[in-house]
This record gives structure tokens, sequence and C-alpha cells, in this order.
């Protein structure tokens, strides 16, 4: 189970497990409260059930309260809650890890990646926290063939120089918050944004606002949700482009 618009790959991922994959409603504007979710949760009854924060493609964050709530609800039907926190690098001053939540739940998992803030979705390795008891049991089910021993050295030296690695994620934060608050200025509806990413709404014709930003050499992303784009933060000068032409199309009654 998990709650759509999330991370694409569930689905794919529950059918080629043969899984059933069931999907729970988020409110109007993609927020999820821990009433909400505990209440789907318990109609439902999943036996595991997946907690994007940030949320892709939203870069909505959980407060605990939801994952203490849904991980709760699930205790009838023994579900393992996986918190998948592949943008947790990205979060906020101040807003928690799910991993402080691990201790006396053994049923939670916390998931993570070096795929986004490491810059290195090329080496394919991400990594999860867990009661031993749920590291033990994914021991004896994962493929044979585990991560080549290039990967674990590129992992090893990765984490050896994770401060000079990580030292863009504050400046991408700072350009992240930019996007929100300017978009706000020019009227549209950006989410708040815990990722590396801010989804917009407000659009009348995302494709032709999509078209121009590329004519000018932006590309951001249709995630398929109507009225909506999402545009990746990347460097300030990066950003200014975006913002340069967005305003430009918005002046010519592209929206
Ligand atoms: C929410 C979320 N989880 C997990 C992943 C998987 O990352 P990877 O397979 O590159 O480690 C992604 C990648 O886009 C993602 O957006």
């Amino acid at each position: 189970m998990s709650f759509p618009p999330t991370y694409s790959m569930y689905p794919l991922l529950a059918s080629g497990t043969g899984t059933r994959y069931v999907t729970g409603k988020r409110s109007g504007d993609f927020g999820l409260t821990a009433e909400a979710a505990a209440e789907q949760v318990r109609e439902q009854a999943p036996n595991i059930v997946f907690l994007c924060t940030p949320n892709n493609p939203t870069g909505t964050a959980l407060s605990l309260d939801v994952v203490e709530a849904v991980y709760e609800a699930g205790a009838a039907s023994r579900a393992i809650v996986i918190v998948d926190e592949a943008y947790g690098e990205f979060f906020h001053a101040g807003t928690p890890s799910a991993l402080q939540l691990l201790p006396g739940r053994e049923r939670l998992i916390v998931s993570r990646t070096m795929s986004k803030a490491f810059a290195l979705a090329g080496a394919r390795v991400g990594y999860m926290a867990a009661a031993p008891e749920v590291t033990d049991a994914l021991r004896l089910v994962r493929l044979p063939y585990h991560l080549s021993a290039i990967t674990q050295a590129t992992a090893n030296a990765a984490l050896e120089h994770a401060d000079a690695l990580l030292a863009n994620v504050e400046a991408i934060k700072v350009q992240r918050d930019r996007i929100v608050s300017e978009l706000l200025g020019l009227g549209l509806k950006p989410a708040p944004s815990d990722a590396n990413f801010v989804f917009f709404g407000g659009l009348e014709n995302p494709r032709a606002v999509w078209e121009g930003l590329l004519e000018a050499g932006v590309l951001v992303r249709d995630v398929g949700i109507p009225g909506h784009l999402r545009v990746t933060a990347g460097t300030e000068s990066e950003t200014s482009a975006f913002l340069g032409r967005l305003r430009e199309l918005l002046a010519a009654g592209v929206r």
C-alpha cells in the first residue's frame, strides 16, 4: 500500500513480484494526516506500507506522527512500514528523520539511497536501517549475487568523503526555498518542499509552459498530474534561468 501521487516504482515493483498493490488517498493539497492515513491502513490491512518522505513527486514531508499512526494501525495486519527517505538529506533543518522511531518498532524500515544527495545514482547503492530481525530476514531473501565489490568500495569511499559530497546539499536547499517563495509571488501554487525539487500547480497549460521552458534550455518534469509541473533545484544561475524564463512565459500569457 502507498499513497499516490508517490514514487512510481512502488506499483511496478509490486507487479514484478506478483504483489497486490492498493492505494490510499491524500487530501486535495496532497497532504496526509495521521488520522486519515491510519484509518485507511486499518481498512486495507496491508502487509507492507510505503511512506515516501519527502515524497516524490510532491516534495512534501510527513510528520513523524503520520509514521507512528500508520505503524500502530498496521499492527493488526503485522504490516511492515517502509519509510522511503531517498531525499532525506534535503529535509529542512529540524525536520526529524523516521530513524528516531526505530527503537522498539520491529516492523519499521527506513531506507535511503546514495543516488540523490550524494549524486551517485550510477553506483546503484541504497541502504536501510531496521531491527536486526528484519535485516537478518532480508539477508535470506536478497538475490545471491549482492552489490559488486567495486560498488561497495565506491560506497565506502563516498562515505569517507561525505562532507565534500554533501557540500552542495545546503546550496540546493537555498535554491529550493527560493523557487517556492518566487513561485508563490508569481501567483502559482508550489507544494511545500523538503526535497531537491518543487512541485507546483496553478497552471492552465503545463504542456505549453514545459515547451516554453525547454526552448530556453530549461528541462522540467511533467509528472502527468493535471495543472502541475515539477522542477529540480539546481545552481543559483540555473534557478535564475528557470525563474527568468517562467516570468517571460507568464507575461506572454503562457500559463
Ligand atoms: C522516492 C524514491 N525512492 C527511491 C528511489 C530509488 O533510488 P535508487 O534506486 O537510485 O537508489 C527514488 C529514485 O528516483 C525515489 O525518487
